[in-house]
């Protein structure tokens, strides 16, 4: 009997599963208390029970689907950003950033306020920065006790709320800047506190812009800002000046409008919060972990002192690697979209973990290991190393953010010597949004003994 013979299968595509991958089944009281008090030990405990993806509902938040597949970190990076919304998941900060804010629009708006922006934050301009950045992190460090531990977390917001005025704003000395600092402060430390964030978060965004405190701060706050952005627009030198502010005040619209005082303020706060917090926390981390490891300590003082730079630059992204400010990043869809074989449903948001992605042994063997040399034998990938997010979404101050923890660090290095100030090394704990050192990164920063002339040196 003759076999019938058949043309070899073609690769059958299997269809998606419609809904959602598994995921814990927890009432509203443990979902909030693993999430807010345990987010990186509660992903690696659920990917090593549901695997690559899986799904936490949470309340007021909405149902998250997290990945951390490169292909499918990939395919959500580079998926239609009208479909993946990334700005309606932060509309919590609605009241404090306003509505032009980059953070919170999605396309077209986006596109639109993300294009005025970007040129300021090219990579190549960032070198204008270097001089003001060098002399608000030695103005703090020349401040330390050098036979005292020190927090660094503390420190070093004071060291990048400085560098956000002079860099960004474009404010200097003077009576109006100290106002200002104070003010911004205050705005920030009502973001920060956690308490108060998850107040904030359950009185929901209509109601907290009506609460009186809060309403109060913020008009305090834009008061000065405004008052800032007109004298700016008034200024002689305008033309000349390379502050953020006043590029953006020189910035039009494709219809050839400028922005107006409104956008300018929103996108002023939108930089502020965005990345203040962020990157004095991975300053203080990187400081954490070089106290902690004496040999690329040892490594990163030889290379400062002779200028290279690729091993600071290595130290940098091996502390974003380890220590990710941001656990994870958001995208919200519109409608129905296949990720790794599931249909997801409209409404949920997909959402990359960085700390997952981060931890990966496929992708950095000994993963829980502090190890910059990682990244002198292999570049960082595109999809594999994701502190700033990604896409058109991505953070538009990485580059700035990269080039101020170089610039901190050096002049850090060439003057002190980072030692541990106690036995246990400290654990990431949520602040916010953030992920920080759990006891504020604490370390003695001695002096060195031959000192290194920090400012002559070129990167
Ligand atoms: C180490 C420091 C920083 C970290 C880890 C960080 C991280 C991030 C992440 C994860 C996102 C979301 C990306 C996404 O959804 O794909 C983001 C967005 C953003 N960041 Fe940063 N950031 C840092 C510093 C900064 C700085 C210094 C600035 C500006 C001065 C800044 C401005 C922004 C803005 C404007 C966005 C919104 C971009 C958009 O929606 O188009 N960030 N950042």
């Amino acid at each position: 009997m003759g076999v019938a013979t058949a043309d070899p299968p073609r690769a059958i595509r299997t269809p998606p599963t419609p809904g959602l991958p598994p995921g814990p089944d927890w009432s509203l009281a443990r979902t909030m208390w693993h999430w807010w008090r345990r987010p990186l030990p509660t992903l690696e405990a659920c990917r090593a029970r549901y695997g690559e993806m899986f799904t936490i509902r949470l309340p007021h938040e909405g149902t998250w689907v997290f990945v951390s597949d490169p292909e499918t970190v990939k395919q959500v990076f580079t998926g239609d950003p009208t479909l993946l919304r990334a700005g309606a998941a932060n509309v919590v900060l609605l009241p404090v950033l306003g509505e032009h804010s980059v953070l919170l629009l999605d396309e077209p708006e986006h596109m639109a306020q993300r294009k005025l922006m970007l040129p300021s934050f090219h990579g190549k301009r960032m070198q204008a920065y270097r001089e003001v950045m060098a002399r608000a992190a030695t103005e703090e460090i020349d401040r330390w006790p050098t036979d005292a531990p020190i927090r660094m977390r503390p420190r070093m917001q004071s060291v990048t709320l400085e560098v956000i005025l002079r860099a960004v704003f474009g404010v200097d000395e003077g009576a109006r800047v100290a106002l200002l600092r104070d003010e911004l402060r205050s705005t920030l430390t009502l973001l920060s506190n956690p308490r108060r964030a998850i107040f904030l978060v359950l009185l929901g965004p209509e109601r907290l812009r009506r609460f009186p405190p809060f309403r109060r701060q913020v008009e305090r706050v834009d008061r000065l800002l405004f008052a800032e952005i007109r004298s700016r627009r008034e200024a002689a030198d305008l033309a000349e000046r390379d502050d953020i502010l006043s590029l953006l005040l020189q910035a039009t619209h494709e219809d050839g409008r400028p922005m107006s005082d409104r956008e300018l303020r929103d996108e002023l706060m939108t930089l502020l919060v965005a990345g203040h917090e962020t990157t004095a926390t991975a300053l203080s981390w990187a400081v954490e972990l070089l106290a902690r490891h004496p040999d690329e300590r040892e490594r990163l003082e030889a290379d400062v002192g002779s200028g290279d730079g690729a091993y600071l630059d290595a130290v940098i992204k091996e502390t974003l690697r380890l220590r990710p400010v941001v656990a994870l990043v958001l995208r919200k869809l519109v409608e129905p979209m296949e990720f790794g074989g599931w249909l997801l449903p409209a409404g949920a948001s997909v959402a990359p973990s960085i700390h997952l992605v981060h931890r990966n042994p496929d992708i950095y063997p000994e993963p829980d290991r502090f190890r910059p040399e990682r990244f002198l034998e292999r570049p960082a990938g595109t999809y594999t190393w994701i502190p700033f997010g990604g896409g058109v979404r991505r953070c538009l101050g990485g580059a700035f953010a990269e080039f101020e923890m170089s610039v901190v660090l050096r002049e850090l290095v060439a003057r002190r010597r980072l030692l541990p100030a106690g036995d246990e090394p400290e654990h990431p704990v949520r602040s916010t949004i953030t992920n920080v050192p759990s006891g504020g990164a604490e370390v003695l920063a001695v002096s060195r003994t031959s000192r290194l002339p920090a400012g002559e040196l070129t990167h």
